[in-house]
Order: structure tokens, then sequence, then C-alpha cells
């Protein structure tokens, strides 16, 4: 891909759809090899640019969801104790000694989402999507270091991985707590804005093709208007686009008829929220009758 627009056409043909920014940060990544962390509020669309890059540039996702928790031996590597073990039987069984060099090599590691980045074979690199950084635990990311410096591991009994094609790495924050300054240094940033009416009405178009224009244009209009209001959890694109499914489900042409506010399940996740959104939506369908 030569130049941003040529990503964002890519990357439109999968039906995602990138602002100028958001193509611009891509293919830096991309021409300088270096991690992207992503962050925005939740659902402007951050797991969704990273799986698309991947269908864009026809190669495999590999995919780390990251929680509380999530440890080394999960996100890395592993030694797979087990056949570890069973080769020490083995062994006393035909009266040999096993030693740490013979247990710890790679017959016995068990990769991992970010081994098996760096020691993926074939001619494109992988997308590797580390996502929702956030909800690992701070110490975590200095595990990631590393990695995302030099897009090599290296573990003790066997020395540094480099991976031959880095990986294209893709990390998504949240932003429901700080990250380090060391993480954020070794990446290149960008922040994911809700995208505008007219985008996110293009969004929706694609994602719910039998929706009424009508609809589409009514419905998104309202869900910027909601994201303004004080909600527990504002509404992102996955709502808006099940909102709008469910509408088009029910036959709804636009947001004028009366059994509107019973979907609003889809867009509002808590009960105050739910009172919030109804009130509004009651003012404008007063407002445009
Ligand atoms: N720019 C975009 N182009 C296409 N679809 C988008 C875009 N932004 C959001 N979406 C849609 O919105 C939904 C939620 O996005 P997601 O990537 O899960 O949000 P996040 O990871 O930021 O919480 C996805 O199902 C995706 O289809
Ligand atoms: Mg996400």
């Amino acid at each position: 891909m030569k130049d941003p627009l040529a990503v964002q056409r890519r990357l439109d043909a999968v039906d995602y759809l990138a602002d100028d920014g958001m193509a611009m940060a891509l293919f830096l990544a991309l021409k300088l090899g270096k991690p992207l962390l992503l962050e925005g509020e939740p659902g402007v669309g951050k797991t969704a640019a990273a799986k698309a890059l991947a269908r864009a540039l026809d190669t495999m996702l590999i995919r780390l969801q990251c929680y509380e928790g999530l440890t080394a031996g999960e996100a890395l590597y592993e030694w797979n104790y087990q056949r570890q073990l069973l080769a020490i039987r083995l062994a006393e069984a035909q009266h040999a000694k096993l030693t740490d060099a013979d247990l710890f090599t790679a017959e016995f590691l068990q990769e991992r989402p970010i081994l098996r980045a760096v020691r993926h074979q074939g001619p494109v690199p992988p997308v590797l999507l580390i996502d929702e950084i956030d909800r690992a635990d701070d110490e975590f990311e200095a595990l990631l270091f590393e990695f995302l410096g030099e897009a090599g591991i290296t573990i003790p009994e066997l020395g540094t991985f480099a991976a031959a094609t880095p990986p294209v790495v893709v990390l998504t924050s949240n932003r429901s707590r700080d990250l380090h300054d060391a993480l954020r240094r070794r990446c290149l940033y960008h922040w994911i804005d809700f995208p505008e009416p007219g985008r996110a009405a293009e969004i929706v178009r694609r994602a719910v093709p039998g929706a009424a224009e009508p609809l589409i244009r009514t419905a998104t209009e309202f869900i910027g208007g909601v994201r303004d209001m004080e909600l527990d959890k504002a509404p992102g694109m996955a709502e808006t686009i099940d909102w709008v499914a469910a509408l088009s489900v029910l036959g709804a042409t636009d947001l004028a008829a009366g059994d509107v506010v019973r979907t609003i399940g889809t867009i509002a996740k808590t009960p105050d929220d739910r009172a919030a959104v109804a009130a509004a939506l009651g003012m404008y369908q007063e407002s445009q009758s």
C-alpha cells in the first residue's frame, strides 16, 4: 500500500471506514514497522480496525484479548510441563537421565499469541491484535516491552527469537486506566473519535444493508444527540448497528413509529439510561410530528 489513501481504499473494500487520521496512522505503522496503539471510547471501531486490516492485507489475525490476571504463560509462551514429565518418566523407564538442556527445547514450548506472531512463517506477516491492554494488570505491560521495541522474545532457556518479518501490531485501550509511558514510547498512537454523523450513517449502511435510508439517518442523528447526554454507558457504533438492525427487523422505516421505544434495550444498558433515552426519544418524536 503506497500511501494513506491506498490504505483507506483497501479498508473500505472490506467495509471498514477509516477517516484520514486513521488511514495515516495505519499507513505509518505499516511503513515504519512499529506497533500502533489505538485509544478511544468503547465501540468506536478499535478492534474492528485490526480485524479489517488483517483482511485488507489478506493475512492471518492473531488475537490476544487482555484481562485482569493475564500472565506471560498465556500471552507469550509456556513450557508444556505435562510433556516434560512424560519425557522424564519415559527416560526413567529406560534408565536414562534427562538434563535441563533436554527438557527446555522447542519441542516442549507452547506458543501463545505473541510468540506465535514472532515465529510466524510465510511471506506476509500476521496482524497481531493485543486487545484492551488496559484490562491487563499494569505489570503485564512490562512483559511486552522487548517485543514491542524489537519484535523479538527472549526465552531464558532457549535464547532470543526474532521475527523474520515483524508482525503488524495493533494494541487497543478503552482508557479505563493510564498506560505506562514506556509502552506508549514504543508505539505510534492514534485516538479514535466517535464517527461524525455522515460516517456513522455509512458504517450502519454497510452493516445493516436492508435498513431504510430514513431510519439510518434519523437513528444515527439521534444517537449523536444521546451521546451528548450524561449517560452511564454512551452507546457506541455496535449499539447503533444493533438498534437499526432491530428496528429494521421490526419493519420500522424511521424513528416515528410508536413501538420504537421498546427497542431501546439495544442502545441503553442500565435502568437510568433506559429512562433517559426513552425520554429523549419521546421528545425527538414530538419535535418531528
Ligand atoms: N470505522 C468503522 N468502519 C466500519 N465499522 C465500524 C467502524 N467503527 C465501528 N464499526 C463497527 O462498530 C462495531 C463496534 O466496533 P469495535 O471495533 O468493536 O469497537 P471498540 O473495539 O472500539 O470497542 C463493530 O462491529 C464495527 O462493525
Ligand atoms: Mg474492542
